[in-house]
C-alpha cells in the first residue's frame, strides 16, 4: 500500500550546529595533585592538556545537551517546533525513564516530535546523524535535532590513571534538514559493531557485571573500565579501514573529502589513521588537547569549529568517522 506521508528521497542538509559545554576546566596540572600522574605523560601518550568538567551543582547531560540544541536551531534559524525528531547521542544521560531526548525536546519546544535516547558510546553522534540522514532522505521527517552530549565526570574512579585522565563533558548539537538539492546528505553510511569484545570497554553497576580479566582489580561500580591497549589495537585498525571502505565505496579519494571529522580518542590513534590514509594535518581537525574524549560530544564539537571557521562550503565532501564501546563504530560520507 502506498503510504501518503512518503515524500521520496529528498536531499539533507546540516542547517546549524552549536554547542554545550561546562566552564569547569580539569587540567592535567589539577590531575597531579590527586593522582600519580604527569602532564609529560598524559600529552604523549594521548595529547589531552585539559578537559571540560561540568559542575553536578549547576551542570546535567540535560542542561550541556539543551544549549547545545538551542544553539543550534538558533544557527538554524529555526525552532523547537520545525523538529519532527530529536535524537540525544549518549551514554551518560540523566535518566533511562524517560529518556533524556524527551525532556531535551521538551525545553527546546519541540513537541510533539519524536525524541529518543540513542547508546552506542563514543560512536553515538555519527550513529545518530546516519538515522538522522535516513529519516529525512526517505521523507519519514523533515527536520531532525541531532545531539551528542556527555556528562562522563561523574563516572571516573580518579584513583584509576589509566582511564580517568582521558575523558571530559560537553554538548554538541546539529540541526539535519531536507533539502531540494539532492545530492546533500550522505553518499555512503556504516553503522555496525561487534557485541563480543563488549569486556575491552564497559560500566560496571555490579559484581556480576565485571569480566575475567579485571575481576582480581580494585573497581568502583559505576565507573568506566577499559583494557586500554585492546582498545587502543581496535581503534587504529578499525579507523584505517573504516575510512578506506568509505573511499573504495564511493570512488572517492583522500584528496576529494575536505574534512575527516574523527572521534577524539586519543591523538596517536588519529596520527596513525593520517598516515595510514595519506590525510594531510590540515583535513583531519585534532581538539582533543582542550577537551579530552568526550565520547558522543567529540563529533559535533569538531563539526560545529569547523563550520564557525567556515571550513566546510555547500558542496564540499566531509567524512565522519567514530568508535566506542559496544564495541561500536560508524562513519558517513557526507556532501555538505
Ligand atoms: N600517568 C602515568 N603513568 C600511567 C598512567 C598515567 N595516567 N596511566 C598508566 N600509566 C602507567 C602504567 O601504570 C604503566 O606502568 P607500568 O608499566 O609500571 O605498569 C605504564 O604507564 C604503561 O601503561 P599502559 O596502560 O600500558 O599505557 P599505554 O601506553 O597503553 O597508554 C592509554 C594508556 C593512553 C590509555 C592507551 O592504552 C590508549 O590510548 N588506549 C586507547 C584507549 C582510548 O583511546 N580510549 C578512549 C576511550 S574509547 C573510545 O573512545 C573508543
Amino acid at each position: 500500500m502506498t503510504d501518503p506521508h512518503f515524500h521520496g528521497q529528498a536531499g539533507v542538509r546540516i542547517a546549524g550546529t552549536g554547542l554545550g559545554l561546562p566552564e569547569g576546566r580539569l587540567t592535567n596540572a589539577d590531575l597531579e595533585k590527586i593522582m600519580d600522574t604527569s602532564d609529560e605523560w598524559i600529552v604523549q601518550r594521548t595529547g589531552i592538556r585539559e578537559r571540560r568538567k561540568a559542575d553536578p551543582d549547576q551542570d546535567s547531560q540535560l542542561s550541556m545537551a539543551t544549549k547545545a540544541l538551542d544553539a543550534a536551531l538558533s544557527d538554524a534559524g529555526m525552532k523547537g517546533s520545525d523538529l519532527d525528531l530529536v535524537i540525544n547521542g549518549t551514554c551518560s544521560a540523566d535518566s533511562t525513564v524517560p529518556s533524556g531526548a524527551c525532556r531535551v525536546a521538551a525545553n527546546v519546544g519541540a513537541t510533539p516530535a519524536g525524541a529518543f535516547d540513542l547508546v552506542a558510546a563514543c560512536s553515538s553522534f555519527v550513529y545518530a546523524l546516519n538515522v538522522a540522514d535516513t529519516m529525512v532522505r526517505s521523507g519519514r521527517a523533515k527536520s531532525v535535532g541531532v545531539i551528542g552530549c556527555e556528562f562522563l565526570t561523574r563516572m571516573m574512579d580518579y584513583s584509576d590513571r589509566r582511564v580517568s585522565i582521558l575523558f571530559g563533558d560537553g554538548a554538541g548539537a546539529a540541526v539535519v534538514t531536507a533539502d531540494e538539492d539532492t545530492r546533500r546528505g550522505c553518499l555512503w553510511q556504516m553503522t555496525e559493531g561487534d557485541g563480543r569484545d563488549w569486556e575491552k570497554l564497559y560500566r560496571p553497576m555490579d559484581e556480576s557485571q565485571i569480566p575475567e580479566w579485571d575481576r582480581e582489580n580494585p573497581i568502583q561500580q559505576g565507573c568506566i573500565r577499559m583494557s586500554g591497549q585492546d582498545i587502543y589495537r581496535f581503534a587504529v585498525t578499525k579507523f584505517g579501514e573504516v575510512i578506506a571502505s568509505g573511499l573504495e565505496a564511493t570512488g572517492l579519494k583522500s584528496e576529494d573529502i575536505s574534512q575527516f571529522i574523527c572521534h577524539q580518542s586519543n591523538i596517536r590513534i588519529l596520527q596513525k589513521a593520517m598516515e595510514r590514509n595519506e590525510i594531510p594535518d590540515e583535513k583531519l581537525r585534532i581538539n582533543i588537547d582542550r577537551y579530552g574524549n568526550t565520547s558522543a560530544a567529540s563529533v559535533p564539537i569538531i563539526l560545529h569549529e569547523l563550520r564557525s571557521e567556515g571550513k566546510l562550503a555547500a558542496g564540499d565532501l566531509a567524512m565522519f568517522v567514530a568508535f566506542g564501546a559496544g564495541l561500536t563504530w560508524a562513519a558517513n560520507v557526507w556532501r555538505v
